[in-house]
């Protein structure tokens, strides 16, 4: 020990990792986490966490949010249809009356909500759509206030069509240059498939330019014709742009024929794409053309974890124009993720809760994220005994702690029952 015991030093007691190792201690020194095993031994004066046997995962990450619409919910009115169309006309017209000061507002509590829950990572695209940048401005000082217990992630994001939208392209550039980190677009949003196509093209050259990642919001719709992730695959592989580019969404390959899919899914496993999709919206929001049967309308989450690719699911909204539900809870996002592509298996399960965790930690880049020696001490104690149980039971959290601080404590999720015959508490934790 070369420094005395401080608030960044800590030991975890007796915990579950994720994968399935228990009664294990984690040493955190100076906010990183020093060594992880059994009854390790600690300096003496550290402060100790006793986890009770209960599931210590490294924290959830949110591949894809909307910070500058969250907890607008209602304003200037409430989405009547609850469609995407009428979301993004809704946001059309709240953006005119967006303040500085509210946008800052609102994303400061939905990331005391994050916290809360435990999710320690959000990459959330911004407009860039409106000439003044306003929420570009908002998030980068959020992005600032918060940087001590969340990593904010900022995507330009051309919400009405980078080519569509007159001056777009130049205040997606003034976006980066003020410091937004990864380049966004909007390919099925374009007038045409070729406006599409040529958008895809510019904005992974002004990526690979730039040296950024990229994130498309790429076929959000049912036409099992919108092809654009074909084309964010080939400018990845032309450009070099291996493993910095996800497809958001892809909702268009629920409905592709199954044979292009057989080509498809390989190529972008060759140009090293990464995929997100966002199970709460997809749901709710696709298919809604369908009479009978509806199309889930989520993309091919086993099939594409299948061929390899890293794929995360994101919240990608809560209470705003295109979602009135939501609370900052990843494992809800995991559940719904889990249900609706049907991963029921106990690998599907396990890989679900992956989903919310590693996978999108890789698609940030996010450094020094997990549970080995060396990596931050940033975590989430849940109160469930696996990661299964955590889905399940949407689990409570018990301590979230970043950089060896706890940041956040929950109480544990109990009730008190009056039933003659009966314990007088119940224990919703059961192990196979
Ligand atoms: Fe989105």
């Amino acid at each position: 020990m070369t420094h005395p015991p401080s608030a960044v030093d800590l030991l975890v007691r007796h915990a579950t990792l994720p994968d399935g190792r228990s009664e294990i201690d984690l040493l955190v020194q100076a906010g990183r986490i020093a060594a992880v095993g059994p009854a390790l031994a600690a300096p003496e004066g550290v402060p100790q966490l006793d986890a009770q046997g209960f599931l210590l995962s490294p924290p959830f990450v949110d591949a894809h949010f909307h910070m500058d619409a969250t907890l607008s919910y209602g304003l200037p009115r409430v989405n009547e249809s609850g469609t995407l169309l009428e979301g993004i006309a809704l946001w059309g017209e709240l953006k005119p009356h967006l303040t500085q000061e509210a946008v800052v507002e609102r994303a400061l509590a939905y990331c005391d909500w994050a916290v809360a829950r435990g999710l320690l990572a959000i990459r959330s695209h911004v407009d860039v759509c409106d000439a003044r940048l306003l929420a570009v401005e908002a998030l980068l000082h959020v992005k600032e206030r918060v940087r001590p217990y969340l990593d904010l992630q900022l995507v330009a994001f051309p919400q009405d069509g980078v080519l569509r939208s007159p001056g777009a392209l130049a205040n997606l550039e003034r976006a980066l240059d003020l410091g937004v980190d990864v380049v966004g677009g909007i390919p099925h949003f374009e007038r045409t498939m070729a406006d599409g196509a040529e958008s895809v093209r510019l904005l992974c050259e002004i990526a690979a330019a730039r040296g950024l990642r990229v994130d498309m919001h790429c076929d959000e719709t049912d036409d099992p014709l919108s092809r654009h992730v074909e084309t964010l695959a080939f400018q990845a592989q032309r450009l070099g742009l291996h493993g910095r580019v996800n497809g958001s969404h892809l909702t268009s390959m629920h409905s592709m024929d199954n044979y292009y899919v057989s080509k498809l899914i390989p190529l972008m496993a060759e140009a090293g794409l990464s995929a997100v999709a966002n199970p709460l919206i997809n749901i709710t929001i696709q298919g809604r053309h369908d009479t009978y049967p509806k199309r889930r309308g989520m993309t091919r989450v086993p099939e594409l974890m299948a061929a390899g690719l890293t794929v995360a699911f994101g919240h990608d909204c809560v209470m705003d124009p295109w979602y009135s539900l939501g609370s900052a809870d990843m494992l809800e996002v995991a559940q719904m993720g889990l249900h609706v592509a049907q991963m029921t298996s106990q690998a599907g399960m396990r890989a679900c809760f992956d989903a919310v965790t590693v996978n999108p930690a890789r698609i940030l880049g996010l450094e020094g994220y997990g549970l080995a020696p060396g990596c931050r001490a940033d975590f989430v104690l849940l109160q469930a005994r696996s990661p299964a149980e955590a889905i399940r039971l949407r689990a409570a959290r018990l301590a979230v702690v970043r950089g060896g601080r706890i940041v956040a404590r929950g109480a544990p999720a109990t009730v008190e029952l009056a039933l003659p015959g009966r314990p007088a508490g119940v224990d919703f934790t059961r192990q196979a």
